[in-house]
């Protein structure tokens, strides 16, 4: 039995005008949205209120696609089938940046709304975008952008309107998040946890955009911009990836009750000047073990978002994939189809905040600093010194012998970036300093 045949709760509902897609791209994420668009027609027609009509899908070689997509839909000419006008809505799951922007431009130009899980383009193009789109007046979409499956666009544009976000601080990489908790759970190290990150599918053959923190630091421009009604784009992120981490950080971090996650962190900072500003950042964190962030395990994804009405919410699911990545755009298609159908827009871009963008050097963490150290009396007291002439205070201090040298391992509290890494720059010309393992900040305490 379909749909079709049993009641409805609004009947006639589904008998508006059918609406008009082009699916530019039929890859992993394509594939699934047009899979389960098929299926699911009849639903599609009941949640829009009038029918959901592929009308072709663009991709780079008709051949490869043959017998998973009908014949007379594929077609090599995007640009041909986004100016059709039978289409009304343009899913655009092709990646990459300029081509995509050329093609979203052109749809938004030409009055089709546009839904897309490209969070590269939302992330370095958003101005020129929201623009084309209002100018338009259409929608544009992109809850796929950002940790595919799980809500966090939408409750941010539309469930949290009403509050003020404080700060958002998210595992928005998979792949990352896999590699970190497989160093965790074996002790391994980094290159072979890659390696299996690799032989599972879970990291590409070119890994850098992910371990470098590429991707998450475009989800976090994406992120900034919605909390903080104020435009942020991937370059003002402050981005570290994990391919220095090493077995023994996440030994430190784990003897000291942390885990090490891969963050993307927004916040607004006010400085001693009364300034209220913007700060994004993406970096290997430790999170206290008893943190939610902590429990996200494999390659989960989380976004932890603290708002001054709601308090502490968790958004937690699949950030990759075919099928999770088809579902927001799915869900994103249905909106989209729904305003042309019944009328009305999706919320726009909203930057009247328009806060400034802090420098890195303006953000205040704690801090967890690996040192070697020379193995006798006073290397404590002179280390404690370049800490205490920066102003910066020490929380935790723990030395255990390593041959003839010792380890050190510092906890700070709250402290500047800028006096942070001065302070780094100077332990590390310290006679009494052999060599500085690594920095990493501290989160959520
Ligand atoms: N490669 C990403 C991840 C998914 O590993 O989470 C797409 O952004």
């Amino acid at each position: 039995m379909t749909v079709n045949d049993q009641p409805t709760y609004n009947p006639g509902k589904g008998e508006g005008s059918p609406v008009g897609v082009a699916l530019l791209g039929h890859g992993t994420v394509g594939s699934e949205v047009f899979r389960l668009l098929r299926e699911n027609s009849d639903e599609f027609t009941h949640r829009v209120g009038g029918p959901l009509e592929i009308k072709g899908v663009a991709v780079g070689d008709v051949a490869k696609h043959r017998g998973s997509v009908d014949e007379d839909l594929l077609t090599t000419d995007a640009m041909g089938l986004i100016r059709r006008d039978d289409v009304d809505i343009v899913v655009e799951v092709i990646g990459g940046i300029d081509y995509p922007r050329e093609l979203v431009l052109a749809a938004l130009r030409a009055g089709k709304s546009v839904v897309t899980a490209n969070k590269a383009l939302v992330a370095a193009h958003s101005a020129e975008l929201a623009e084309a789109a209002d100018a338009a007046k259409v929608d544009l979409y992109f809850e796929a952008a950002v940790a595919a499956a799980i809500p966090v666009v939408g409750p941010l544009r539309r469930s949290l309107a009403g509050d003020r976000v404080e700060s958002v601080a998210g595992i928005v990489n998979g792949t990352t998040n896999f590699i970190l908790d497989a160093m965790d759970a074996t002790g391994a190290s980094y290159d072979d946890m890659l390696a299996e990150a690799t032989r599972l599918g879970y990291a590409e053959a070119d890994p850098t955009a992910d371990v470098e923190g590429h991707d998450a630091a475009s989800k976090a421009a994406i992120l900034a911009s919605l909390a903080f009604h104020t435009r942020v784009t991937y370059e003002d992120v402050h981005c570290e990836g994990i391919s220095s981490i090493t077995a023994r950080d996440i030994e430190a971090a784990r003897s000291a009750g942390y885990t090490i996650k891969l963050l993307a962190i927004c916040e607004r900072i006010t400085g001693d000047d009364g300034v209220t500003k913007v700060s994004a950042r993406v970096h290997p964190t430790l999170v206290p073990r008893d943190h939610p962030l902590a429990s996200v395990t494999k390659s989960f994804n989380a976004v932890f978002v603290e708002a001054e009405a709601a308090g502490r919410l968790m958004f937690y699911g699949n950030g990759a994939g075919g099928s999770p990545t088809a579902s927001a755009v799915l869900g994103d298609l249905v909106g989209a189809a729904r305003n042309k159908v019944h009328g009305g827009r999706a919320p726009g871009e909203s930057t009247y905040a328009n806060l400034p963008v802090a420098q890195f050097g303006e953000v205040t963490t704690r801090y967890h600093v690996d040192m070697e150290v020379e193995d006798r009396v006073g290397v404590l007291a002179d280390v404690s010194r370049v800490f205490s002439d920066a102003g910066i205070s020490l929380r935790t201090v723990r030395q255990e012998e390593s041959g003839d040298a010792a380890r050190l391992v510092v906890m700070t509290h709250s402290a500047r970036e800028a006096d942070l890494s001065e302070t780094v720059e100077t332990l590390k010309k310290l006679d009494a300093v052999k060599t500085v393992n690594s920095v990493l900040r501290l989160e959520g305490e």
